[in-house]
């Protein structure tokens, strides 16, 4: 039996999307599958249509009594080969109440341990931190997979989640495989291509091939409680799962972690930049540069906007995180950023523009 986590703290990656399809995916492909909505939000629940209400039982009743309750009880069908463990609202109370206790985080694997017979994959959905829950199906799990969407780029903080792997190795001697997704992903954004090579340079092979593109079907699909290949058999998002699941089933390899470790000190060093996207509308500009602490306000070829012909104006810097003030020059004339409202008086008499990179 395989356990792959499902993990990145950031909410909007596409961690459930991913859950539920590839678990219906794998299912499509004749595995016994097993997914358990650790998220005490308990989207994955909902985007398959189960409602958890107070009495039933969970994965929280589980982790909360494992010795009373039959694990069995806490399952449901979804489709042939596909079960689901639900999340409750209570689970988020599970973080406090263990958190004197060493072994609880040994728990969750207990009950995947449990199950009878074994399913041959279990996916886990993560919330959207790194606390108890997460770090019970990292220890849990034989394979994590970290989407990462590309319309908005940042490694930060992934650094953490990747200590956290490093620490369960060294602490608990349990070796998880670990790889990139690329999630959402729009080809035909410019920015989200140069994203696409940012990711691809940080995580090298360690990058699932398969790419999950933008598809409208994919959202659709969750707020009518169904997987993806149920609601739309044809469309995008059904054979970017299907290729993912594809991609997971053959891949036995066991990679070198101690590599994977190395590789992530450079993911670490470069997970502190953030790629940022300066935008100004001007059709009737001549030229435009944008200006800041960033590049010293300097004026010139580096800091010269490109034009998409149709009047918008575009740069692309990657920062460091921190507070930066900046100001567009439009033909020699010198103006605050019109599409952001954070806006700083400066000892000249006019405001700059700041931008605020966590
Ligand atoms: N490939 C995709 N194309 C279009 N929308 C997507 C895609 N993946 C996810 N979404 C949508 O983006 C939002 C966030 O995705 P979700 O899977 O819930 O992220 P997370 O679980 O990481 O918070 C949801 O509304 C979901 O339907
Ligand atoms: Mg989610």
């Amino acid at each position: 039996m395989r356990v792959v986590t499902i993990a990145n703290q950031k909410g909007g990656c596409g961690k459930t999307t991913s859950s539920i399809n590839l678990a219906a995916s794998l299912a499509h492909l004749g595995k016994r599958v097993l997914l358990i909505d650790l998220d005490p939000q308990g989207h994955a629940s909902f985007g398959l249509g189960v409602e958890t209400k107070e009495k039933e039982k969970t994965i929280y009743h589980l982790l909360n009594n494992t010795k009373n309750i039959d694990v069995k009880k806490c399952i449901v069908n979804i489709r042939k080969h596909f079960d689901l463990m639900p999340s409750h609202v209570l689970l988020s109370t599970i973080e406090q109440a263990f958190k004197d206790k060493p072994n609880a985080v040994l728990k969750l694997s207990g009950i995947i341990e449990m199950v009878d017979p074994p399913y041959d994959y279990t996916i886990i959905d993560s919330p959207p931190n790194l606390g108890f829950l997460t770090f019970s199906a990292l220890r849990a799990s034989s394979r994590v997979i970290i989407p990462i969407e590309t319309s908005c780029f940042s490694l930060v903080g992934l650094n953490k989640l990747l200590s956290m792997i490093e620490l369960i190795k060294i602490k608990l001697n349990h070796t998880t495989l670990v790889s990139g997704l690329v999630t959402i992903y729009d080809k035909r954004i410019r920015y989200s291509q140069l994203i696409l090579e940012e990711i691809k340079k940080c995580f090298k092979d360690n990058l699932l091939e398969t790419i999950i593109g933008i598809n409208i079907s994919l959202r659709e699909a969750a707020s009518f409680g169904k997987p993806v290949i149920e609601y739309n058999k044809y469309c995008a998002g059904t054979k970017d799962y299907l290729r993912l699941a594809e991609e997971i089933l053959k891949d036995n390899k066991t990679r070198d972690l101690d590599k994977f470790f190395k590789d992530a000190e450079d993911i670490i060093s470069r997970a502190k930049s953030i790629l940022v996207k300066f935008t100004l509308s001007s059709p009737e500009a001549r030229y435009v540069y944008v200006v800041g602490d960033f590049n010293n306000w300097s004026l010139d070829d580096n800091s010269q906007l490109e034009n998409d012909r149709s009047g918008q104006w575009q740069k692309s810097y990657t920062l460091k995180p921190g507070r930066y003030r900046y100001k567009f020059v439009v033909d020699g004339r010198w103006i605050h950023d019109p599409d952001n409202p954070h806006k700083e008086d400066n000892i000249f008499g006019s405001v700059d523009s700041v931008l605020n990179l966590e």
